[in-house]
Protein backbone atom coordinates (compact mmCIF):
# COMPACT_ATOMS: atom_id res chain seq x y z
CA UNK A 1 0.00 0.00 0.00
CA UNK A 2 1.40 3.40 -0.47
CA UNK A 3 1.67 5.48 2.70
CA UNK A 4 -1.12 8.38 2.77
CA UNK A 5 -0.05 11.54 4.36
CA UNK A 6 -3.07 13.42 5.34
CA UNK A 7 -4.31 16.95 6.81
CA UNK A 8 -6.95 16.75 9.44
CA UNK A 9 -9.62 19.67 9.54
CA UNK A 10 -11.86 20.23 12.91
CA UNK A 11 -15.48 21.37 12.18
CA UNK A 12 -18.87 21.30 14.48
CA UNK A 13 -20.33 19.98 11.10
CA UNK A 14 -19.26 18.44 7.66
CA UNK A 15 -21.69 18.70 5.04
CA UNK A 16 -20.70 16.46 2.25
CA UNK A 17 -22.92 17.78 -1.01
CA UNK A 18 -23.67 21.51 -2.09
CA UNK A 19 -26.90 20.87 -3.73
CA UNK A 20 -30.09 22.60 -2.51
CA UNK A 21 -29.86 20.19 0.57
CA UNK A 22 -26.67 20.47 1.13
CA UNK A 23 -26.07 24.35 0.89
CA UNK A 24 -29.72 25.24 2.75
CA UNK A 25 -28.24 22.71 5.57
CA UNK A 26 -24.81 24.60 5.34
CA UNK A 27 -26.08 27.88 5.52
CA UNK A 28 -28.56 27.05 8.24
CA UNK A 29 -25.69 25.82 10.37
CA UNK A 30 -23.21 28.55 10.18
CA UNK A 31 -26.03 31.18 10.56
CA UNK A 32 -26.23 29.59 13.97
CA UNK A 33 -22.44 29.73 14.30
CA UNK A 34 -21.45 26.11 14.12
CA UNK A 35 -18.37 25.63 12.55
CA UNK A 36 -19.33 24.14 9.33
CA UNK A 37 -17.36 22.83 6.29
CA UNK A 38 -19.25 21.66 3.27
CA UNK A 39 -16.92 19.44 1.22
CA UNK A 40 -18.07 18.60 -2.20
CA UNK A 41 -17.26 16.75 -5.31
CA UNK A 42 -18.45 19.71 -8.04
CA UNK A 43 -18.19 23.22 -8.13
CA UNK A 44 -21.74 24.49 -5.80
CA UNK A 45 -23.92 25.52 -8.42
CA UNK A 46 -22.67 22.78 -10.83
CA UNK A 47 -24.69 20.62 -8.36
CA UNK A 48 -27.29 18.85 -9.94
CA UNK A 49 -30.33 20.83 -8.06
CA UNK A 50 -29.01 23.27 -10.90
CA UNK A 51 -31.00 20.99 -13.37
CA UNK A 52 -34.55 21.46 -11.16
CA UNK A 53 -36.90 22.97 -13.59
CA UNK A 54 -40.73 23.61 -12.92
CA UNK A 55 -40.31 24.61 -9.12
CA UNK A 56 -40.92 24.19 -5.41
CA UNK A 57 -43.78 23.24 -4.17
CA UNK A 58 -45.15 25.63 -1.21
CA UNK A 59 -49.24 26.31 0.08
CA UNK A 60 -48.69 30.28 -0.27
CA UNK A 61 -52.15 30.64 -2.22
CA UNK A 62 -50.94 33.06 -4.60
CA UNK A 63 -52.92 32.43 -7.18
CA UNK A 64 -56.66 30.75 -5.52
CA UNK A 65 -57.12 29.16 -2.44
CA UNK A 66 -54.91 26.64 -0.82
CA UNK A 67 -53.64 24.91 2.37
CA UNK A 68 -50.76 23.14 3.68
CA UNK A 69 -53.35 20.30 4.62
CA UNK A 70 -54.65 20.07 0.97
CA UNK A 71 -50.76 19.96 -0.11
CA UNK A 72 -50.06 17.11 2.74
CA UNK A 73 -53.27 15.37 1.17
CA UNK A 74 -51.84 14.96 -1.96
CA UNK A 75 -48.16 14.28 -0.76
CA UNK A 76 -49.88 11.61 1.30
CA UNK A 77 -51.72 10.17 -1.58
CA UNK A 78 -48.87 10.96 -4.44
CA UNK A 79 -46.82 8.68 -1.85
CA UNK A 80 -49.11 5.69 -2.19
CA UNK A 81 -49.92 5.77 1.79
CA UNK A 82 -46.14 4.69 1.95
CA UNK A 83 -44.55 8.12 3.27
CA UNK A 84 -43.91 8.84 7.12
CA UNK A 85 -47.12 10.98 8.07
CA UNK A 86 -45.39 12.72 10.73
CA UNK A 87 -42.51 13.89 8.27
CA UNK A 88 -45.46 14.47 4.89
CA UNK A 89 -47.41 17.11 7.49
CA UNK A 90 -43.90 18.18 8.75
CA UNK A 91 -42.97 19.27 5.19
CA UNK A 92 -46.35 20.65 3.94
CA UNK A 93 -46.87 22.77 7.16
CA UNK A 94 -43.01 24.34 7.00
CA UNK A 95 -43.31 24.73 3.21
CA UNK A 96 -44.67 28.37 2.79
CA UNK A 97 -41.94 29.91 5.50
CA UNK A 98 -39.30 27.27 3.80
CA UNK A 99 -40.10 29.39 0.54
CA UNK A 100 -40.27 32.86 2.40
CA UNK A 101 -37.10 32.83 3.59
CA UNK A 102 -35.66 31.76 0.26
CA UNK A 103 -37.42 34.79 -0.92
CA UNK A 104 -35.77 36.96 1.55
CA UNK A 105 -32.54 35.84 0.59
CA UNK A 106 -32.96 36.56 -2.69
CA UNK A 107 -34.16 34.18 -5.21
CA UNK A 108 -35.33 35.62 -8.01
CA UNK A 109 -39.17 34.08 -8.31
CA UNK A 110 -41.16 34.85 -11.20
CA UNK A 111 -44.23 37.16 -10.28
CA UNK A 112 -47.75 37.83 -10.64
CA UNK A 113 -48.70 41.55 -12.02
CA UNK A 114 -49.63 42.08 -7.94
CA UNK A 115 -45.92 41.22 -7.65
CA UNK A 116 -46.80 38.40 -5.58
CA UNK A 117 -44.34 34.99 -6.23
CA UNK A 118 -45.95 33.35 -9.11
CA UNK A 119 -46.84 29.45 -8.93
CA UNK A 120 -47.97 26.88 -11.78
CA UNK A 121 -49.92 23.72 -11.57
CA UNK A 122 -48.21 20.66 -11.40
CA UNK A 123 -49.06 17.20 -11.67
CA UNK A 124 -50.86 15.29 -8.48
CA UNK A 125 -51.53 18.99 -6.73
CA UNK A 126 -54.74 19.39 -6.03
CA UNK A 127 -57.65 21.28 -3.67
CA UNK A 128 -59.98 20.45 -1.10
CA UNK A 129 -58.51 17.18 -0.19
CA UNK A 130 -58.09 15.88 -3.75
CA UNK A 131 -62.04 16.83 -4.37
CA UNK A 132 -61.41 19.97 -5.92
CA UNK A 133 -59.69 21.74 -9.14
CA UNK A 134 -55.71 21.35 -10.03
CA UNK A 135 -54.05 24.07 -7.81
CA UNK A 136 -51.39 26.46 -8.73
CA UNK A 137 -48.60 25.29 -6.11
CA UNK A 138 -45.59 25.32 -7.51
CA UNK A 139 -43.55 28.25 -7.13
CA UNK A 140 -41.12 29.02 -10.01
CA UNK A 141 -38.15 30.89 -10.80
CA UNK A 142 -39.26 30.70 -15.33
CA UNK A 143 -37.86 27.19 -15.98
CA UNK A 144 -35.03 27.46 -13.77
CA UNK A 145 -35.88 27.53 -10.46
CA UNK A 146 -33.23 25.08 -9.19
CA UNK A 147 -30.30 26.88 -10.42
CA UNK A 148 -32.01 30.63 -8.84
CA UNK A 149 -32.20 28.57 -5.65
CA UNK A 150 -28.87 27.19 -5.61
CA UNK A 151 -26.96 30.07 -6.73
CA UNK A 152 -28.92 32.05 -3.49
CA UNK A 153 -27.93 29.38 -1.12
CA UNK A 154 -24.20 29.17 -2.18
CA UNK A 155 -24.02 33.30 -1.94
CA UNK A 156 -25.82 33.01 1.65
CA UNK A 157 -23.91 30.51 2.72
CA UNK A 158 -20.32 32.53 1.73
CA UNK A 159 -21.70 35.50 3.83
CA UNK A 160 -22.04 32.93 6.58
CA UNK A 161 -18.29 32.24 6.71
CA UNK A 162 -19.29 28.41 5.72
CA UNK A 163 -15.96 27.17 4.24
CA UNK A 164 -16.13 25.53 0.68
CA UNK A 165 -13.70 22.19 0.00
CA UNK A 166 -14.86 22.33 -3.45
CA UNK A 167 -13.65 19.25 -5.44
CA UNK A 168 -12.81 17.17 -2.66
CA UNK A 169 -14.23 13.49 -3.44
CA UNK A 170 -15.45 11.83 0.10
CA UNK A 171 -13.95 8.61 0.07
CA UNK A 172 -15.80 7.07 3.01
CA UNK A 173 -17.10 8.03 6.66
CA UNK A 174 -15.35 7.65 10.25
CA UNK A 175 -17.13 5.52 12.50
CA UNK A 176 -16.02 5.35 15.93
CA UNK A 177 -17.50 3.25 19.07
CA UNK A 178 -20.57 2.84 17.17
CA UNK A 179 -20.88 6.77 15.86
CA UNK A 180 -20.22 9.01 13.23
CA UNK A 181 -17.02 11.37 13.91
CA UNK A 182 -16.16 12.50 10.17
CA UNK A 183 -15.38 11.92 6.55
CA UNK A 184 -12.55 11.26 5.01
CA UNK A 185 -11.71 13.36 1.09
CA UNK A 186 -9.28 12.77 -1.41
CA UNK A 187 -8.73 16.58 -3.25
CA UNK A 188 -8.95 16.04 -6.90
CA UNK A 189 -6.66 18.85 -8.08
CA UNK A 190 -3.78 17.87 -5.88
CA UNK A 191 -3.98 14.53 -5.26
CA UNK A 192 -4.06 15.46 -1.19
CA UNK A 193 -5.83 13.54 1.45
CA UNK A 194 -7.98 15.08 4.18
CA UNK A 195 -9.57 14.13 7.39
CA UNK A 196 -12.73 15.90 8.05
CA UNK A 197 -13.00 15.31 11.78
CA UNK A 198 -16.42 16.60 13.06
CA UNK A 199 -19.43 16.21 15.70
CA UNK A 200 -21.97 16.05 12.92
CA UNK A 201 -21.60 14.69 9.43
CA UNK A 202 -24.62 15.22 6.90
CA UNK A 203 -24.79 13.35 3.72
CA UNK A 204 -26.28 15.74 1.03
CA UNK A 205 -25.21 13.73 -1.66
CA UNK A 206 -27.87 13.21 -3.84
CA UNK A 207 -29.58 10.10 -5.84
CA UNK A 208 -28.12 7.56 -7.98
CA UNK A 209 -29.82 8.06 -11.05
CA UNK A 210 -26.91 6.97 -13.17
CA UNK A 211 -27.27 3.57 -11.66
CA UNK A 212 -29.65 3.71 -14.98
CA UNK A 213 -28.79 3.94 -18.69
CA UNK A 214 -30.85 6.69 -19.57
CA UNK A 215 -31.75 9.22 -16.84
CA UNK A 216 -32.58 12.95 -16.79
CA UNK A 217 -29.56 13.20 -13.67
CA UNK A 218 -26.59 14.26 -14.01
CA UNK A 219 -23.29 12.41 -14.48
CA UNK A 220 -22.36 12.89 -10.90
CA UNK A 221 -25.54 11.01 -9.32
CA UNK A 222 -23.75 8.30 -8.37
CA UNK A 223 -25.50 7.65 -5.34
CA UNK A 224 -22.04 8.45 -3.02
CA UNK A 225 -23.72 8.94 0.66
CA UNK A 226 -26.08 5.38 -0.09
CA UNK A 227 -22.53 3.89 -0.73
CA UNK A 228 -20.44 5.28 2.52
CA UNK A 229 -23.39 4.04 4.62
CA UNK A 230 -23.73 0.72 3.04
CA UNK A 231 -20.32 0.37 3.75
CA UNK A 232 -20.57 1.58 7.07
CA UNK A 233 -23.11 -1.23 7.79
CA UNK A 234 -26.08 1.06 7.98
CA UNK A 235 -29.46 0.29 5.79
CA UNK A 236 -31.17 2.01 3.03
CA UNK A 237 -34.77 2.38 2.92
CA UNK A 238 -37.42 1.93 0.07
CA UNK A 239 -34.75 1.58 -2.56
CA UNK A 240 -37.50 -0.35 -4.74
CA UNK A 241 -39.24 3.01 -5.84
CA UNK A 242 -37.94 4.66 -8.92
CA UNK A 243 -39.30 7.51 -10.48
CA UNK A 244 -39.56 7.92 -14.03
CA UNK A 245 -40.60 11.20 -14.91
CA UNK A 246 -42.97 11.30 -17.76
CA UNK A 247 -41.24 13.76 -20.51
CA UNK A 248 -37.39 13.09 -21.36
CA UNK A 249 -36.44 13.86 -24.20
CA UNK A 250 -36.22 10.91 -26.58
CA UNK A 251 -32.88 9.87 -27.02
CA UNK A 252 -30.90 12.08 -24.73
CA UNK A 253 -32.85 11.81 -21.47
CA UNK A 254 -33.14 15.76 -21.11
CA UNK A 255 -35.24 17.03 -18.97
CA UNK A 256 -38.67 18.56 -20.23
CA UNK A 257 -40.53 19.97 -16.73
CA UNK A 258 -44.11 19.01 -16.14
CA UNK A 259 -44.62 22.84 -15.81
CA UNK A 260 -44.91 22.57 -19.65
CA UNK A 261 -48.09 20.36 -18.94
CA UNK A 262 -48.61 22.55 -15.75
CA UNK A 263 -48.57 25.64 -18.56
CA UNK A 264 -50.73 23.89 -20.69
CA UNK A 265 -49.15 21.64 -22.75
CA UNK A 266 -50.37 17.72 -23.33
CA UNK A 267 -49.57 14.66 -24.60
CA UNK A 268 -50.73 12.88 -27.85
CA UNK A 269 -50.09 9.37 -29.24
CA UNK A 270 -49.54 8.01 -33.05
CA UNK A 271 -53.42 8.79 -33.70
CA UNK A 272 -52.83 12.37 -32.19
CA UNK A 273 -55.52 11.18 -29.77
CA UNK A 274 -55.18 13.35 -25.98
CA UNK A 275 -54.69 9.27 -24.49
CA UNK A 276 -54.73 11.11 -20.70
CA UNK A 277 -58.16 11.79 -20.85
CA UNK A 278 -58.95 8.01 -20.66
CA UNK A 279 -56.98 6.74 -17.98
CA UNK A 280 -57.20 9.70 -15.59
CA UNK A 281 -60.56 12.02 -16.81
CA UNK A 282 -60.40 14.56 -13.87
CA UNK A 283 -56.76 15.84 -14.04
CA UNK A 284 -55.40 13.79 -17.47
CA UNK A 285 -51.88 15.45 -18.09
CA UNK A 286 -51.85 16.36 -14.46
CA UNK A 287 -52.34 13.32 -12.93
CA UNK A 288 -49.18 12.57 -10.80
CA UNK A 289 -46.46 11.39 -12.69
CA UNK A 290 -45.93 7.30 -12.13
CA UNK A 291 -49.53 7.62 -13.39
CA UNK A 292 -48.81 9.78 -16.96
CA UNK A 293 -45.54 7.71 -17.27
CA UNK A 294 -47.39 3.62 -16.89
CA UNK A 295 -50.01 5.44 -19.34
CA UNK A 296 -47.47 6.78 -21.81
CA UNK A 297 -45.96 3.36 -21.99
CA UNK A 298 -48.99 1.15 -22.12
CA UNK A 299 -49.37 3.42 -25.74
CA UNK A 300 -46.14 2.77 -27.34
CA UNK A 301 -46.98 -1.16 -25.80
CA UNK A 302 -50.15 -1.19 -27.43
CA UNK A 303 -48.66 0.14 -30.71
CA UNK A 304 -49.79 3.79 -30.66
CA UNK A 305 -46.26 5.37 -29.88
CA UNK A 306 -45.08 7.99 -32.36
CA UNK A 307 -41.54 8.04 -34.19
CA UNK A 308 -40.92 5.21 -36.93
CA UNK A 309 -40.29 2.57 -34.10
CA UNK A 310 -43.48 4.01 -32.65
CA UNK A 311 -41.16 4.04 -29.40
CA UNK A 312 -42.28 7.70 -27.93
CA UNK A 313 -44.62 10.04 -27.09
CA UNK A 314 -45.32 13.46 -28.73
CA UNK A 315 -45.73 16.67 -25.84
CA UNK A 316 -47.48 19.67 -27.64
CA UNK A 317 -46.92 22.65 -26.47
CA UNK A 318 -47.31 25.05 -30.16
CA UNK A 319 -50.79 25.76 -29.17
CA UNK A 320 -49.58 28.46 -26.56
CA UNK A 321 -49.11 31.47 -26.68
CA UNK A 322 -45.16 32.22 -27.73
CA UNK A 323 -44.86 34.91 -24.63
CA UNK A 324 -45.93 32.07 -22.57
CA UNK A 325 -43.29 29.70 -23.77
CA UNK A 326 -40.70 33.20 -24.01
CA UNK A 327 -41.43 34.07 -20.12
CA UNK A 328 -42.28 30.94 -18.70
CA UNK A 329 -40.45 27.95 -20.38
CA UNK A 330 -37.37 29.65 -22.20
CA UNK A 331 -35.14 26.78 -20.74
CA UNK A 332 -37.33 24.14 -22.08
CA UNK A 333 -37.60 26.05 -25.51
CA UNK A 334 -33.72 25.55 -26.07
CA UNK A 335 -33.10 22.63 -24.91
CA UNK A 336 -35.75 20.86 -26.84
CA UNK A 337 -34.19 23.11 -29.55
CA UNK A 338 -30.90 21.28 -28.91
CA UNK A 339 -31.99 18.38 -28.07
CA UNK A 340 -34.31 17.64 -30.24
CA UNK A 341 -34.09 19.89 -33.04
CA UNK A 342 -37.62 20.86 -32.42
CA UNK A 343 -38.73 24.55 -32.51
CA UNK A 344 -41.59 24.50 -29.83
CA UNK A 345 -43.86 27.36 -31.33
CA UNK A 346 -44.26 24.80 -34.25
CA UNK A 347 -43.64 20.98 -33.28
CA UNK A 348 -44.58 18.70 -31.13
CA UNK A 349 -41.28 17.32 -28.49
CA UNK A 350 -40.73 13.91 -28.57
CA UNK A 351 -40.68 12.69 -25.06
CA UNK A 352 -40.49 9.01 -23.25
CA UNK A 353 -40.39 8.48 -19.32
CA UNK A 354 -36.90 8.59 -18.11
CA UNK A 355 -35.47 7.65 -14.95
CA UNK A 356 -35.27 10.72 -12.36
CA UNK A 357 -35.69 10.21 -8.91
CA UNK A 358 -35.30 8.16 -6.05
CA UNK A 359 -37.75 7.95 -3.02
CA UNK A 360 -35.54 5.33 -1.45
CA UNK A 361 -32.49 6.30 -0.11
CA UNK A 362 -30.87 6.31 3.61
CA UNK A 363 -33.78 6.57 6.41
CA UNK A 364 -33.92 9.24 8.35
CA UNK A 365 -36.37 11.00 10.76
CA UNK A 366 -38.23 14.33 9.74
CA UNK A 367 -35.14 16.03 11.82
CA UNK A 368 -32.67 14.64 9.40
CA UNK A 369 -31.12 12.24 11.84
CA UNK A 370 -29.96 8.61 10.56
CA UNK A 371 -31.99 5.76 12.04
CA UNK A 372 -30.03 2.68 12.34
CA UNK A 373 -33.40 0.41 12.92
CA UNK A 374 -33.37 -2.42 15.74
CA UNK A 375 -34.82 -4.90 17.20
CA UNK A 376 -38.19 -3.21 19.24
CA UNK A 377 -36.58 0.02 17.97
CA UNK A 378 -37.19 1.01 14.22
CA UNK A 379 -36.41 4.54 15.00
CA UNK A 380 -33.32 4.42 16.50
CA UNK A 381 -30.79 6.76 15.74
CA UNK A 382 -26.90 6.44 14.35
CA UNK A 383 -25.42 9.47 16.27
CA UNK A 384 -22.85 11.86 14.64
CA UNK A 385 -24.89 11.00 11.11
CA UNK A 386 -27.59 12.96 9.39
CA UNK A 387 -28.87 12.68 5.43
CA UNK A 388 -31.14 15.64 3.38
CA UNK A 389 -32.24 15.81 0.15
CA UNK A 390 -32.28 13.39 -2.51
CA UNK A 391 -29.66 11.04 -0.72
CA UNK A 392 -32.25 10.71 2.54
CA UNK A 393 -35.62 8.73 2.91
CA UNK A 394 -37.34 10.83 5.73
CA UNK A 395 -39.88 9.41 4.23
CA UNK A 396 -42.31 11.92 2.95
CA UNK A 397 -42.28 10.91 -0.99
CA UNK A 398 -43.06 7.11 -0.06
CA UNK A 399 -43.49 4.98 -3.01
CA UNK A 400 -43.85 8.16 -5.86
CA UNK A 401 -42.76 11.59 -5.31
CA UNK A 402 -45.32 14.33 -6.60
CA UNK A 403 -43.30 17.01 -9.06
CA UNK A 404 -41.56 20.34 -7.37
CA UNK A 405 -42.05 18.03 -3.77
CA UNK A 406 -38.20 17.73 -4.54
CA UNK A 407 -37.01 20.87 -4.25
CA UNK A 408 -39.44 21.90 -1.32
CA UNK A 409 -38.16 18.54 0.85
CA UNK A 410 -33.98 19.94 0.32
CA UNK A 411 -34.91 23.43 1.47
CA UNK A 412 -37.52 21.85 4.25
CA UNK A 413 -35.11 19.40 5.51
CA UNK A 414 -31.62 20.77 4.87
CA UNK A 415 -33.13 23.57 7.69
CA UNK A 416 -34.56 21.18 10.08
CA UNK A 417 -31.00 19.46 10.55
CA UNK A 418 -29.68 22.79 10.93
CA UNK A 419 -32.36 23.34 13.13
CA UNK A 420 -31.73 19.99 15.00
CA UNK A 421 -27.52 20.55 14.89
CA UNK A 422 -27.95 23.74 16.93
CA UNK A 423 -29.82 21.71 19.57
CA UNK A 424 -27.86 18.28 19.51
CA UNK A 425 -24.30 19.92 18.46
CA UNK A 426 -22.24 21.49 20.97
CA UNK A 427 -19.66 24.22 19.04
CA UNK A 428 -17.67 24.17 23.08
CA UNK A 429 -16.79 20.80 23.22
CA UNK A 430 -14.10 19.25 21.32
CA UNK A 431 -13.88 17.48 18.62
CA UNK A 432 -12.95 13.73 18.70
CA UNK A 433 -9.32 12.30 18.37
CA UNK A 434 -8.44 11.24 14.78
CA UNK A 435 -9.19 7.72 14.45
CA UNK A 436 -6.51 6.69 12.98
CA UNK A 437 -7.20 2.69 12.56
CA UNK A 438 -10.69 4.12 10.51
CA UNK A 439 -8.99 6.43 8.56
CA UNK A 440 -5.75 3.63 7.17
CA UNK A 441 -8.49 1.45 6.78
CA UNK A 442 -9.98 4.01 4.20
CA UNK A 443 -6.94 4.76 2.26
CA UNK A 444 -6.23 0.98 2.07
CA UNK A 445 -9.69 0.49 0.33
CA UNK A 446 -8.70 3.68 -1.83
CA UNK A 447 -5.29 2.19 -2.51
CA UNK A 448 -6.58 -1.29 -3.68
CA UNK A 449 -8.91 0.75 -5.87
CA UNK A 450 -5.76 2.59 -7.63
CA UNK A 451 -4.21 -0.11 -8.16
CA UNK A 452 -6.63 -2.38 -9.28
CA UNK A 453 -5.44 -4.45 -11.84
CA UNK A 454 -8.27 -7.22 -12.82
CA UNK A 455 -9.90 -8.17 -16.23
CA UNK A 456 -13.20 -5.31 -16.51
CA UNK A 457 -12.70 -1.25 -17.37
CA UNK A 458 -14.87 0.73 -15.24
CA UNK A 459 -16.72 1.68 -17.88
CA UNK A 460 -17.56 -1.75 -19.24
CA UNK A 461 -18.76 -2.85 -15.74
CA UNK A 462 -20.50 0.80 -15.52
CA UNK A 463 -22.82 0.19 -18.99
CA UNK A 464 -23.26 -3.48 -17.99
CA UNK A 465 -25.27 -2.50 -14.55
CA UNK A 466 -26.95 0.20 -16.41
CA UNK A 467 -28.22 -2.01 -19.04
CA UNK A 468 -29.33 -4.20 -16.28
CA UNK A 469 -31.38 -1.96 -13.93
CA UNK A 470 -33.23 -0.26 -17.01
CA UNK A 471 -34.22 -3.57 -18.74
CA UNK A 472 -35.58 -5.30 -15.45
CA UNK A 473 -36.38 -2.84 -13.15
CA UNK A 474 -38.59 -0.49 -15.39
CA UNK A 475 -41.57 1.15 -15.13
CA UNK A 476 -43.31 -1.82 -15.44
CA UNK A 477 -41.43 -5.12 -13.71
CA UNK A 478 -42.41 -8.78 -13.26
CA UNK A 479 -41.53 -11.76 -10.95
CA UNK A 480 -39.46 -13.04 -14.32
CA UNK A 481 -37.74 -9.88 -15.04
CA UNK A 482 -36.83 -8.82 -11.30
CA UNK A 483 -35.43 -12.55 -10.87
CA UNK A 484 -33.63 -12.45 -13.93
CA UNK A 485 -32.17 -8.78 -12.80
CA UNK A 486 -31.34 -10.23 -9.24
CA UNK A 487 -28.94 -12.81 -10.82
CA UNK A 488 -27.40 -10.30 -13.34
CA UNK A 489 -27.19 -7.82 -10.82
CA UNK A 490 -25.50 -10.01 -8.55
CA UNK A 491 -23.10 -11.35 -10.95
CA UNK A 492 -22.57 -7.91 -12.00
CA UNK A 493 -21.46 -6.74 -8.57
CA UNK A 494 -19.48 -9.27 -8.03
CA UNK A 495 -16.90 -7.86 -10.62
CA UNK A 496 -16.08 -5.12 -8.60
CA UNK A 497 -13.17 -6.97 -7.34
CA UNK A 498 -12.30 -7.62 -10.88
CA UNK A 499 -12.03 -3.84 -11.97
CA UNK A 500 -8.97 -2.61 -13.94
CA UNK A 501 -7.66 0.87 -13.51
CA UNK A 502 -5.74 2.38 -15.61
CA UNK A 503 -4.64 5.51 -14.55
CA UNK A 504 -2.57 5.41 -10.85
CA UNK A 505 -2.09 9.04 -10.30
CA UNK A 506 -3.67 11.57 -7.80
CA UNK A 507 -4.52 14.25 -9.74
CA UNK A 508 -7.51 14.52 -11.95
CA UNK A 509 -7.94 10.98 -12.37
CA UNK A 510 -11.64 10.63 -14.07
CA UNK A 511 -10.43 6.50 -14.32
CA UNK A 512 -10.37 6.62 -10.37
CA UNK A 513 -12.91 8.56 -9.50
CA UNK A 514 -15.48 6.83 -12.13
CA UNK A 515 -14.66 3.70 -10.26
CA UNK A 516 -15.59 4.97 -6.89
CA UNK A 517 -18.27 6.16 -7.80
CA UNK A 518 -19.25 3.04 -9.65
CA UNK A 519 -18.21 1.55 -6.02
CA UNK A 520 -21.06 3.61 -4.42
CA UNK A 521 -23.84 3.18 -7.31
CA UNK A 522 -23.36 -0.63 -7.16
CA UNK A 523 -25.04 -1.50 -3.30
CA UNK A 524 -27.48 1.29 -4.30
CA UNK A 525 -28.32 -0.70 -7.58
CA UNK A 526 -28.38 -4.22 -5.95
CA UNK A 527 -30.36 -3.00 -3.28
CA UNK A 528 -32.49 -1.32 -5.93
CA UNK A 529 -33.57 -4.52 -7.28
CA UNK A 530 -33.44 -6.99 -4.72
CA UNK A 531 -36.37 -4.79 -2.71
CA UNK A 532 -38.26 -4.95 -5.96
CA UNK A 533 -38.16 -8.51 -6.36
CA UNK A 534 -38.71 -8.96 -2.95
CA UNK A 535 -42.34 -6.44 -2.95
CA UNK A 536 -45.22 -8.76 -3.93
CA UNK A 537 -47.47 -6.00 -4.91
CA UNK A 538 -48.25 -2.87 -6.66
CA UNK A 539 -47.79 0.95 -4.85
CA UNK A 540 -46.14 3.96 -6.43
CA UNK A 541 -43.33 3.86 -9.06
CA UNK A 542 -43.45 0.09 -8.40
CA UNK A 543 -45.76 -1.52 -11.09
CA UNK A 544 -45.84 -5.02 -10.64
CA UNK A 545 -47.57 -7.09 -13.78
CA UNK A 546 -47.87 -10.70 -11.46
CA UNK A 547 -49.29 -8.05 -8.39
CA UNK A 548 -51.31 -5.45 -9.87
CA UNK A 549 -52.74 -4.05 -6.86
CA UNK A 550 -51.79 -2.35 -3.16
CA UNK A 551 -51.73 -4.75 -0.25
CA UNK A 552 -51.99 -2.50 2.55
CA UNK A 553 -52.35 -5.26 5.21
CA UNK A 554 -48.86 -7.03 4.23
CA UNK A 555 -47.06 -4.32 2.26
CA UNK A 556 -47.62 -0.97 3.93
CA UNK A 557 -43.92 -0.99 5.34
CA UNK A 558 -40.46 0.57 4.78
CA UNK A 559 -37.95 -1.98 3.10
CA UNK A 560 -35.06 -1.96 5.03
CA UNK A 561 -31.79 -3.08 3.16
CA UNK A 562 -28.19 -4.22 4.30
CA UNK A 563 -25.93 -4.55 1.41
CA UNK A 564 -22.61 -5.95 2.22
CA UNK A 565 -20.78 -7.33 -0.75
CA UNK A 566 -23.01 -8.59 -3.21
CA UNK A 567 -25.07 -9.80 -0.33
CA UNK A 568 -28.60 -7.88 0.32
CA UNK A 569 -30.60 -8.79 3.77
CA UNK A 570 -33.86 -7.21 3.92
CA UNK A 571 -36.01 -6.46 6.62
CA UNK A 572 -39.11 -4.21 6.86
CA UNK A 573 -39.46 -1.04 9.51
CA UNK A 574 -43.30 0.33 9.92
CA UNK A 575 -44.58 3.31 8.37
CA UNK A 576 -45.60 5.87 10.78
CA UNK A 577 -49.49 6.57 10.27
CA UNK A 578 -49.69 9.28 13.20
CA UNK A 579 -49.86 12.86 12.11
CA UNK A 580 -47.97 15.35 14.35
CA UNK A 581 -51.33 17.45 14.90
CA UNK A 582 -54.93 16.73 14.90
CA UNK A 583 -56.69 19.64 15.42
CA UNK A 584 -58.63 21.94 13.01
CA UNK A 585 -56.36 24.45 12.13
CA UNK A 586 -57.23 27.54 10.32
CA UNK A 587 -60.54 26.73 9.67
CA UNK A 588 -59.27 23.50 8.32
CA UNK A 589 -60.17 20.43 9.89
CA UNK A 590 -57.26 17.64 9.10
CA UNK A 591 -59.35 14.96 7.71
CA UNK A 592 -58.35 11.52 8.80
CA UNK A 593 -56.24 10.24 5.67
CA UNK A 594 -57.09 6.62 5.35
CA UNK A 595 -55.66 4.51 2.19
CA UNK A 596 -57.89 4.62 -0.19
CA UNK A 597 -58.04 3.81 -4.31
CA UNK A 598 -55.41 6.38 -6.24
CA UNK A 599 -57.43 7.32 -9.00
CA UNK A 600 -56.59 10.96 -10.65
O1 LIG B 1 -40.65 18.53 -14.09
C1 LIG B 1 -39.90 19.14 -13.36
O2 LIG B 1 -39.69 20.34 -13.42
C2 LIG B 1 -39.27 18.39 -12.28
C3 LIG B 1 -39.58 18.72 -11.06
C4 LIG B 1 -39.39 17.78 -9.98
O3 LIG B 1 -38.89 16.68 -10.21
O4 LIG B 1 -39.78 18.09 -8.87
Amino acid sequence: MAAYAYETHDYDVVVVGAGGAGLRATLGMAEQGLRTACVTKVFPTRSHTVAAQGGIAASLGNMGPDSWQWHMYDTVKGSDWLGDTDAMEYLAREAPKAVYELEHYGVPFSRTEEGKIYQRPFGGHTTEFGEGPPVQRTCAAADRTGHAILHTLYGQSLKQKAEFFIEYFALDLIITDGRCTGVVAWKLDDGTMHVFNAKMVVLATGGYGRAYFSATSAHTCTGDGGGMVARAGLPLQDMEFVQFHPTGIYGSGCLITEGARGEGGYLTNSEGERFMERYAPTYKDLASRDVVSRCMTIEIREGRGVGEHKDHIHLHLDHLPPETLHERLPGISESARIFAGVDVTREPIPVLPTVHYNMGGIPTNYWGEVLNPQPGNPDAIFPGLMAVGEAGCASVHGANRLGSNSLIDLVVFGRAAAIRAGQVVNPAERTAPVNKPAVDAILGRFDRFRYADGGVPTAELRLEMQRTMQADAAVFRTDKTLAEGVEKMTAVAGKIDDLKVTDRSLIWNSDLMETLELANLMPNALATIVAAEARKESRGAHAHEDYPNRDDVNWRVHSIAHVEGVKVTLSTRPVHLDPLTTEAEGGIEMKKIAPKARVY
